[in-house]
């Protein structure tokens, strides 16, 4: 389910221009994907020049690489806050006349439980992407994360909320993906969303549920990296 497209260096323009954000002493989140991926590596060669900073890893993938780069790395339970996060997104809504403007699609990656924790947990949330990842109405389908005992019931229900769910397939594996948390994930497609905000409620209410890929009102800024520069939305 990870988004094809957007160009390698559309997506480190946007890294690198989230990097910037990070003042020296700041307890930052890292994302998980390919565009945070160059921001990570952007604050590990910062680090390298004396930029002292934590960061809390959002999945193993982002825990491996700040590793290799160098970045220290706590919990949620060891600060007193996260100042900024930095992640990347599957769709960003940004038709800035409609009610979801700055919401997301997120999960492509199957980390989106431990994102949003994260993200949510943070003073500046900071979305990283490439112009691939802009919709005017979202659209594509919902990463939902599942208790493993819990995938058939919450597809019933899914179904009844007008979704079609798909159990997601590894690769490199037999059987379903397995999150870094021990659960499933169900992809739902439902079309066209113009409420993220009321999808997100009714999917957050269904038992079995750990977390959906939904993010409403949480961005603060999406830095979009293009051909030859990098856009700025605000929320
Ligand atoms: C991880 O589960 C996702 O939410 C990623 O943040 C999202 O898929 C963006 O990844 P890319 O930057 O690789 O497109």
């Amino acid at each position: 389910m990870k988004t094809a497209g957007g160009s390698d260096a559309a997506k480190r323009r946007a890294g690198e221009r989230a990097a910037q954000d990070v003042t020296d002493g700041a307890v930052v989140g890292l994302g998980t994907g390919s565009t945070t991926a160059y921001a990570i590596e952007a604050l590990g060669r910062a680090v390298d020049d004396g930029l002292e900073i934590r960061g809390i890893p959002t999945s193993f993938q982002s825990r491996q690489l700040a590793l290799e780069v160098g970045i220290e790395l706590t919990t949620l339970d060891a600060v007193d806050g996260v100042d900024l996060a930095i992640d990347g997104a599957d769709q960003v809504a940004d038709d800035p006349d409609t009610t979801g403007y700055g919401a997301l699609i997120k999960g492509g990656g199957a980390a989106h439980t431990r994102e949003k924790l994260v993200d949510a947990a943070a003073d500046r949330f900071v979305v990283v992407a490439d112009p691939s990842k802009l919709a005017g109405t979202l659209e594509r389908s919902v990463p939902i994360e599942v208790i493993p005992d819990a995938h058939t019931v919450v597809a019933d229900r899914l179904r009844e909320l007008g979704g079609e769910p798909t159990l997601r397939e590894a690769e490199g594996k037999d059987g379903p993906v397995v999150t870094d948390n021990g659960n499933l994930v169900l992809d739902c497609a439902f079309g066209p969303i113009d409420d993220p905000d009321s999808l997100a409620t009714r999917l957050a209410r269904l038992p079995g549920v750990v977390e959906h890929g939904l993010f409403v009102d949480l961005a603060d800024v999406t830095y979009v990296g293009t051909d030859d520069g990098v856009e700025t939305r605000e929320y």
